[in-house]
């Protein structure tokens, strides 16, 4: 049993080092020859260690030659110096660590949270804020008119004599999976304490609107098949607040007018840097169904995996979807030794789009592109400059030279087939092609890169991505559908306006420059929706913090069309941003992603003027985990 002890030393360089204390806690002596840790905290290029050599320090993973034996209850310190920046809580140290021994054995080692200087604050534990009930009414999001004049005891609610129950079954079997403990708030058949409710399309309501009338009877008028999902959601919700917390009561008498505030109500999930299994997709689905959130954006390929199934590649299911010592792609965040692998087969991917399709949202895959490709060069043949020396730039996240080359026919025939293939997958779906955090430094080595520049006039490293993703947009836009790109798209001479949808992530004001250029814009803000954002400062926080503290009131309150040239005019939607470095179990998911993810899904669906903190915050504990 080897144990790791590790803290922050913030002497030394700018953002200090680790010092870590290596335990033989087992009863055999051990001859270490290296020490392999992960960490994002990561070392600069200029890095130093002591108590051995610094071999090898790429991305989150670094390795560290050591002599010697450690005997039974002894120990060795070893230091790095040099990090990329401070960290600011415990789990931005060593995330996994091993030993490669002198006969080839590897031994896992467990190790501790990041310790902080003496003195360094702890910080608050998880927000569940206690928040103010006025209405007893258990509803999230909050609906747009709520005139609601007397309440009620708990009911079950059923389909009247001659309305068509299926909404009432798909949500009946929604409910039940969310929450398999609870009496079920609808019925199919009248029930004892049940009441009917009346079903009528009213085509004056708006896309996705729904009118809940209560008095003698009960009527539901719905605008298309959404506004019938959200109409009998809201009663679900009502009713399963009632039947589960003494809060909470039924509307008697009065009515409930609702429809959403914007067209796209999105999550985004990252499985390329930790894989989650379909399950876990799909238990998402139902969450966002729950909460009226409506489009899936599946972040499904970056530098540490490629999580779609390929005909044309089938190295991408193998060499890029695994994680292993000694591969191509090399163990990475908690892995340990053993690395991970996963993709989802063909039949996996149509069973989670025809769940989201039940549910009313639809799916947008991404290939990130022409950057965060380490797993799709490592898997695919010649898609490098053979003159570009190797490692002769590094991404935001320390990967060597990892875009795909502008100026290569051949990059562009493997992106057509991969485009073919993941238009094929999810027909109809709009399609999301990246454009993130391409290296400033990227094909400044490249011959080839550096000819195309000089020949087309092309006078940065952002006009040639801006190059290579107009190639990409002609080529979704050739299938029929509309392309999503991350807000760098617009960089450099930038994607067309016509058929684009953009993801603004880095801030407000980058979100007005997009709108002010005519893209149609989904905000995604780092500093309010992301939902790997640490909750609060403190050093027992858990999860990424460059962003800085989000905390569950500040997401709720960001009001996303403040700041922006026409309101909310060219600002289609909201979206909440889950990116899995540090979530690579449901439990951490859980323990990060709730309240806010609802926060999101209200600031999607309800009018500022009806939204209130206090109220979000009483409702917030009955939203399901995954
Ligand atoms: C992003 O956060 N790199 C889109």
């Amino acid at each position: 049993m080897l144990r790791l002890e590790q803290s922050w030393t913030p002497e030394g360089s700018e953002h200090g080092g680790f010092r870590f204390t290596l335990v033989n806690a087992g009863t055999d002596p051990l001859a270490p020859r290296l020490f392999c840790y992960s960490s994002m905290t990561r070392l600069k290029r200029d890095a130093t260690a002591t108590g051995g050599d610094l071999a090898r320090s790429v991305a989150d993973h670094v390795e560290i030659a050591l002599t010697g034996t450690l005997p039974p209850g002894g120990s060795v310190e070893i230091a790095v110096d040099g990090l990329t920046h401070k960290p600011t809580n415990r789990t931005q140290g060593a995330l996994a660590a091993w030993l490669e021994l002198a006969d080839g054995a590897v031994a896992t080692i467990e190790i501790g949270d990041l310790q902080p200087p003496a003195g360094t604050d702890a910080g608050p534990r998880k927000i569940w804020p206690e928040g103010d009930l006025t209405v007893p009414l258990a509803m999230t999001p909050w609906p747009a008119h709520c005139d609601v004049a007397a309440f009620g005891a708990a009911v079950r609610f059923y389909p009247a004599d001659g309305s068509d129950g299926a909404m009432f079954a798909s949500v009946a079997a929604l409910h039940r999976r969310l929450f398999p403990a609870d009496p079920a708030p609808l019925s199919l058949t009248p029930v004892e304490e049940g009441r009917a409710v009346e079903v009528y399309h009213d085509a004056a309501l708006p896309d996705g609107g729904y009118r809940l009338t209560f008095g003698d009877t009960v009527t539901l008028h719905h605008s298309d098949a959404d506004g019938l999902r959200h109409g009998v959601l809201a009663l679900a919700q009502m009713a399963h607040g009632a039947l589960t917390d003494v809060r909470f009561q039924v509307p008697l008498k009065g009515a409930i007018t609702d429809a959403p505030r914007f067209g796209w109500r999105g999550c985004h999930l990252d499985v390329a840097r930790n894989f989650h299994g379909a399950s876990t997709v799909t238990r998402l689905l139902d969450i966002m169904a729950w909460l009226k959130m409506n489009h899936l954006h599946w972040h499904l390929t970056d530098d540490e995996g490629w999580r779609l199934p390929s005909r044309a590649f089938p190295a991408l299911n193998t060499v890029g979807a695994t994680r292993r010592r000694g591969g191509p792609l090399f163990p990475h965040y908690a892995d340990g030794p053993d690395g991970q692998s996963g993709f989802y087969s063909e039949e996996e991917v149509a069973n989670i789009r025809a769940h989201a399709t039940a549910l009313g949202i639809t799916i947008m895959p991404e290939l990130d592109l022409p950057g965060h490709v380490t797993a799709l060069l490592a898997s695919v043949q010649d898609l490098t400059d053979p003159d570009e020396p190797a490692d002769s730039y590094r991404s935001i996240q320390g990967y060597p030279n990892n875009a795909l080359n502008p100026a290569l026919p051949r990059t562009y025939e493997v992106v057509s087939t991969l485009i073919n293939e993941v238009a094929a997958l999810f027909p109809d779906s709009p399609l999301h092609i990246g454009g993130d955090e391409v290296d400033e430094a990227s094909w400044r080595q490249s011959p080839a890169a550096q000819r195309l520049a000089k020949d087309e006039g092309l006078s940065s490293t952002q006009a040639l991505q801006a190059h290579f993703m107009r190639k990409a947009h002609a080529m979704v836009a050739g299938h029929g559908r509309l392309t999503g790109a991350w807000d760098e798209a617009a960089d450099g001479g930038g994607v067309d306006r016509d058929g684009t949808l953009l993801f603004a992530w880095r801030s407000v004001e980058k979100t007005a420059e997009l709108i002010e250029a005519g893209y149609d814009v989904v905000a995604t803000p780092g500093q309010a929706y992301y939902l790997d954002m640490i909750e609060a400062p403190g050093w027992d926080e858990a999860g990424t913090s460059w962003a800085g503290a989000v905390s569950p009131q500040k997401t709720y309150t960001f009001e996303p069309s403040a700041g922006l040239p026409d309101g909310p005019g060219r600002l289609v939607g909201v979206q909440a941003g889950i990116w899995t470095e540090h979530l690579n179990s449901v439990a951490r998911l859980n323990a990060i992603l709730f309240p806010r993810l609802a926060a999101i899904a209200e600031a999607g669906w309800t009018n500022p003027k009806a939204k209130n903190w206090p109220r979000f915050a009483a409702l917030s504990r009955l939203i399901p985990t995954l």
